[in-house]
């Protein structure tokens, strides 16, 4: 038997899946993948499902899902850093398909004392979501409602929810329905977290939609230092960050290549409608080492985008500056 708040991780979920594909012959699953991938490279947004049946749904799941899980958990980690008393009694994945947001979720808050609700268009990947969540530790995922939902520019989402995530989606939807689910999602939750492919498109995605976040009234955490315009040139450069996801043979098999782990880019977006205590700056590229010191390219909330070069002479804040990676706040916090 399962602990019934015990949290699940990219292990439980890779283990998951692994169950849940026995039964896909590998060749069926790489055809499978190689449609969705040309599916996806094709004609988005759609205007019926993508992922029409069992093996097209297995197949992303088994493709795209330990990745998706990976840069929505990054998304809540910095949520959490923001606002670390803050824990979610509902939670709504909009556009969630087999629930790689939801399992994030739980994944992100142990306790385990939140609901669930999945909206999705594409029946089949709310029922192997739902399949997949038979195999899962946590009570907020065993327990979760799966709702089938076409996400329009007339959606009503239910009025109080305390966190919607909407990962991987927008990009789908055309900018009318995109604008719908923002504006629900502002209107209706105390936390909005929205991921998309680290790309140029997908950031510019997240810039809009942070725009109308603002404009809603609710305060940006993550990861932006500050709640102000971007400081980025749309075209000069993008916002984004790498979440490492290590690959299960499974994965390789589907995926093929052999290397044990990727990088999975995603810009994202997290936003409340309470204030939080802002970190002076955050790490926006790989951070350079150099002899002596450490070269960290920052945005922060006064200088925009800027370079900071920490030296020996800096002492203890000079060995925190080797520790930090890209996408981490900087000055690390006294608990981090
Ligand atoms: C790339 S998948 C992302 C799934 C999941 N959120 C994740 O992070 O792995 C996009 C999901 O959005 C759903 N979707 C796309 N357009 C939709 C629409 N108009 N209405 C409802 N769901 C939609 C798809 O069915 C699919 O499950």
């Amino acid at each position: 038997m399962h602990a019934p708040h015990a949290a699940p991780t990219a292990e439980t979920l890779r283990t998951a899946l692994a169950g849940l594909l026995d039964g896909l012959p590998p060749r069926q699953a790489a055809q499978a993948v190689d449609r969705l991938i040309a599916n996806y490279r094709g004609r988005t947004p759609t205007d019926a499902p993508v992922l029409r049946d069992r093996s097209d749904v297995a197949a992303y799941a088994a493709y795209r899902m330990p990745a998706t899980f990976e840069a929505v958990r990054a998304a809540l980690d910095a949520l959490r850093e923001r606002a670390p008393e803050w824990v979610p009694a509902s939670h709504l994945d909009i556009g969630g398909g087999t629930g790689a947001a939801s399992w994030a979720v739980a994944a992100a808050w142990p306790e385990g004392g939140h609901t669930t609700t999945v909206l999705d268009w594409a029946e089949p990947a709310l029922a192997l979501g739902r399949e997949l969540t038979r195999r899962s530790p946590a009570a907020p995922l065993r327990e979760a409602r799966w709702q089938r939902r076409a996400l329009t520019a007339d959606l009503a989402l239910p009025d109080a929810t305390d966190l919607v995530t909407v990962s991987y989606v927008l990009g789908e939807l055309t900018a009318a329905d995109r604008g719908a689910v923002v504006g629900e999602a502002a209107r209706t939750a105390r936390a909005v977290v929205l991921v998309e492919p680290g790309t140029p498109d997908g950031y510019l995605r997240i810039r809009e939609a942070r725009d109308q976040l603002v404009a809603a009234g609710l305060h940006i955490l993550a990861p932006c230092p500050h709640s102000a315009a971007c400081p980025i040139e749309p075209g000069a450069d993008w916002c984004h960050f790498a979440a490492r996801v290590s690959r299960s043979s499974l994965h390789r098999q589907v995926k093929g290549g052999s290397l044990g782990h990727e990088d999975e880019k995603f810009a994202y977006v997290v936003a409340t409608r309470f204030p939080a205590p802002a970190p002076a700056a955050r790490v926006t590229r790989h951070p350079q080492t150099r002899k002596g010191q450490v070269l960290l390219d920052l945005c922060t909330p006064d200088e925009g985008l800027t370079r900071h070069t920490v030296t020996k002479r800096h002492g203890p804040l000079y060995r925190a500056a080797r520790d930090t990676a890209w996408g981490d706040t900087w000055p690390p916090q006294e608990n981090d």
